[in-house]
């Protein structure tokens, strides 16, 4: 049996962050479980490395795209190298077979019929690579996913037949209610689509990188359409093709529930068209916040993974992400609440019941573990066997909380029997038999514990065998009860998990945050004087205004710079009306290149503070001249 996992592949223009570390970290772990079960597994992750945002982002840092790319390629991979991230192969879309079959389908779709040249007229989100029209925007110009200010788009372009697949969609929902998961996300998308699709724009010609369209090379692929099909590519398409037979369709997309619509709506209908099956499931995790707060630029490194690793071991980090919030819903990163998972979860449930243990088999049995006998209580082996079970479903609902939950009811119960069966009683009792029994009952019931925790925490899991002897990595037959093998010598090893300072920790990380809410928001790149020099703010004074007609807040002012009467279009129209504006001087930028708005020519810009909900002009001096500059 097979099963294809797949995360979501990550944009090169940031670094990897923990929400990035959370959702691969995620797709390991059921990687690592399904291998463990026998499955021929295959994990694909990768990079997303074409689009407007990130060439953007490498003409800011002086790079060719492509160098950009490399560099933070380097970074992911060695990021997953820490967190034992056991991926089959890493995708990048600057990958050649990738490129080649992106254009293969395009061109496929564009023969067939169901992509056709067109003109896009509408906004785009550079930040999120997606398209908007005017009614979606917040306040007509903000992005209603990430409420970035979105820029106005008007190209030639190639557009998807997206409205052909509606009714599809909606029928293959209805006949897989469990093709989005959570639940609530699979009833959003159902009724997203129902308030009808429009076709959608797959080309743009206003920059360069990107998979170029085939037949018509000035234009490139939508970034969005290039990126899904990594999840065919990655697997052989076009170059393997028994592979790709193998693992296709892919079992579980997991990603994060920002982009949802795409795997959910677009994803299905481009493979409708391109004649693949669909994907089994798409689970759609939530959101982190990092201290109670938005996870900015800078509270990032509050929460950078490698120093999380480094700070508290990899497979802490791992257990604290997939044991702290329910899978699917949205959580709260603290090192707080990781230090006290690692307190009481890791180190004095887990960690001491295998000290306890390992202790007492060298006291009592000689090191070595101990014969049963018939007669032995039967407690924990039947929940032992119950947590195999339970555990192999939630693993398959992608309830990782629950599934390790469950894992410790069962610690937690062994703990209990050792206080309750008191094994130094019986020793003391000199009852061999039972001490016998109940050693082993604990032994086996830990050596359990080491396999069900293995997808989550491959080191621990390693590190808890050996202490019982074992060396074998966990597979299919090691999921029942009785394995441990009598007269086998056990070790005692270093502490499982050593303790941290809960207290110490949280003092720290206040301070560290606090400090970095002093500095500048979010590294705001600094600029030089020279660059302020370009910059030529003068005074001016309204001589005639007027309303922009159709709109709410638009102004058509006539000013006059001193030197010159110039027509300019102010957002300032929600306070300010034309009346009171009329001979009122301003701060104006003067050297602003025009640009058409609403029909008129705007030269230069009126400058107004800006809280996100008002706009306050600011008040000169009566007697300040016409055309003085701002310096
Ligand atoms: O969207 N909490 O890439 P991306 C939880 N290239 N998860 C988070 C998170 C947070 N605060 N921040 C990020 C892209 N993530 C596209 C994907 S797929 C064909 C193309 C995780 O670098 C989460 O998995 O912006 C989210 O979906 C993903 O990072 C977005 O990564
Ligand atoms: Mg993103």
């Amino acid at each position: 049996m097979k099963f294809y996992v797949t995360t979501p592949i990550y944009y090169v223009n940031d670094v990897p962050h923990i929400g990035h570390a959370y959702t691969t970290v995620a797709a390991d772990v059921i990687a690592r479980y399904k291998r463990a079960k026998g499955y021929d597994v295959f994990f694909l992750t990768g990079t997303d490395e074409h689009g407007q945002k990130i060439e953007k982002s490498a003409k800011e840092k002086g790079l060719s795209p492509k160098e950009l790319a490399d560099k933070v390629v380097v970074n992911f991979k060695k990021l997953w190298e820490k967190f034992n991230i056991s991926y089959d192969h890493f995708i990048r879309t600057t990958d050649d077979y990738h490129e080649r079959c992106v254009q293969e389908i395009f061109e496929k779709l564009y023969k067939q019929g169901d992509i056709y040249l067109g003109e896009y007229e509408g906004w785009y989100c550079t930040p999120c690579e997606s398209f908007w029209s005017k009614s979606q925007l917040i306040d007509e110009k903000f992005c209603p996913d990430c409420r970035r200010e979105v820029e106005r788009v008007k190209e030639e372009s190639y557009f998807f037949r997206l409205s052909k697949y509606q009714d599809a969609l909606l029928k293959f929902y209805e006949e897989n209610p469990d093709f989005v998961k959570p639940k609530t996300r699979m009833n959003e998308i159902i009724s997203f689509v129902k308030q009808g699709l429009n076709d959608i724009s797959i080309s743009r010609t206003t920059f360069r990188w990107g998979i170029p369209v085939p037949f018509d090379p000035k234009h490139v692929i939508y970034v969005w359409f290039d990126a899904l099909f990594n999840y065919i590519s990655g697997i052989g398409y076009g170059y393997d093709h028994e592979k790709f037979k193998k693992f296709w369709p892919a079992d579980l997309h997991i990603i994060g529930k920002d982009i949802l619509r795409f795997h959910a709506i677009y994803w299905p209908a481009f493979l409708m068209a391109a004649g693949f099956e669909l994907p089994k499931r798409v689970f759609a995790h939530g959101w982190w916040t990092v201290e109670g707060r938005k996870m900015s630029k800078s509270l990032r490194n509050v929460v950078e993974p490698n120093r999380l690793v480094d700070t508290y071991g990899v497979d802490a980090v791992r257990y604290f992400l997939m044991r702290e919030v329910p899978f699917g819903l949205d959580g709260d990163f603290s090192h707080k609440a990781l230090a006290h998972r690692i307190n009481g979860d890791l180190a004095n449930d887990l960690g001491n019941l295998l000290f306890r243990m390992v202790t007492m088999t060298i006291k009592y049995c000689g090191s070595k573990v101990p014969q049963p006998t018939d007669k032995r209580d039967k407690e924990l082996e039947e929940l032992a066997l119950r947590v195999v079970e339970d555990v192999d479903r939630f693993m398959n609902e992608q309830a990782f909380h629950k599934a390790l939950e469950r894992i410790w009811e069962l610690i937690r119960a062994a703990n209990k029997y050792i206080d309750v069966k008191a094994p130094w009683a019986l020793a003391k009792e000199n009852k061999k038999e039972e001490l016998n029994n109940v050693l082993y009952n604990l032994l086996e019931t830990m050596r359990l514990v080491g396999v069900l925790i293995y997808p989550f925490m491959p080191e621990k899991s390693a590190e808890l065998l050996e202490q019982l002897g074992i060396t074998k990595q966990p597979a299919k037959e090691d999921f029942t009860w009785g394995l441990l093998e009598p007269g086998v010598e056990v070790k005692k090893g270093k502490p499982l998990f050593p303790k941290v300072d809960e207290k110490k920790i949280a003092e720290e990380i206040e301070k560290e945050i606090t400090e970095t809410e002093k500095e500048p928001s979010e590294k705001e790149p600094l600029i030089s004087i020279d660059d302020f020099a370009k910059v030529k703010i003068i005074v001016a004074k309204v001589v005639d205004a007027e309303r922009v007609p159709k709109t709410d807040k638009l102004l058509k002012l006539t000013i006059d710079t001193g030197s010159e009467t110039r027509t300019v279009v102010a957002g300032i129209g929600a306070q300010y009306s034309p009346d009171e504006l009329k001979g009122k001087k301003v701060l104006y930028l003067a050297n602003l290149e025009p640009k058409k708005l609403r029909g008129i020519m705007s030269q230069g810009m009126i400058l107004a503070a800006d809280d996100g909900k008002k706009i306050y002009l600011p008040t000169l001096p009566e007697d300040v001249p016409v055309g003085a500059r701002i310096r």
